[in-house]
């Protein structure tokens, strides 16, 4: 009854554990990369259970994994069937997850100054993309 009880409880605790935490994103980088381990921090920061993957070919990755190449930048996630390219914001993940377009993901290309893991005094305006099945983008969103 005793041990029931336990069981019962821990399930409980873990399913409000992931409900807290979303789906949890893989994040193949370099392991010389400092930005990408500041955004997995900003991720983290945000509730998202963060698994990294340290890869020799960054842009090797990107192409297995799905991203056009156009729209790359220091490190390739996966969140579900999304991936995410480089410093995209947390909350702009999170409206993908809740929107749930067809789509192959969100993007922002390069490495903008003053996106997550990019902080900087002189911070630039960019946006995030979304990038469409057939490899066309549109903009997800302006920041
Ligand atoms: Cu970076
Ligand atoms: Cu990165």
């Amino acid at each position: 009854m005793k041990l029931q009880a336990l069981i019962v409880s821990s399930v409980l605790s873990l399913m409000a554990g992931s409900v807290l935490a979303g789906a949890p994103v893989d994040v193949y980088k370099s392991p010389y990369c400092g930005c990408c381990g500041k955004w997995v921090e900003h991720l983290r920061a945000r509730g998202f259970e963060v698994r990294t993957h340290d890869v020799a070919d960054v842009p090797g990755q990107r192409k297995k994994l799905g991203m056009p190449e156009a729209y790359g930048s220091c490190h390739t996630a996966k969140v579900g069937n999304y991936l995410i390219e480089g410093h995209v914001p947390a909350a702009d993940v999170e409206r993908l997850l809740k929107e749930k377009p067809q789509a192959i993901g969100l993007a922002v290309p390069s490495m903008p100054p003053g996106s997550p893991g990019m902080e900087s005094d002189r911070p630039m305006p960019y946006e995030t993309l979304l990038v469409r099945t057939d490899g066309s983008s549109r903009v997800f969103a302006r920041h």
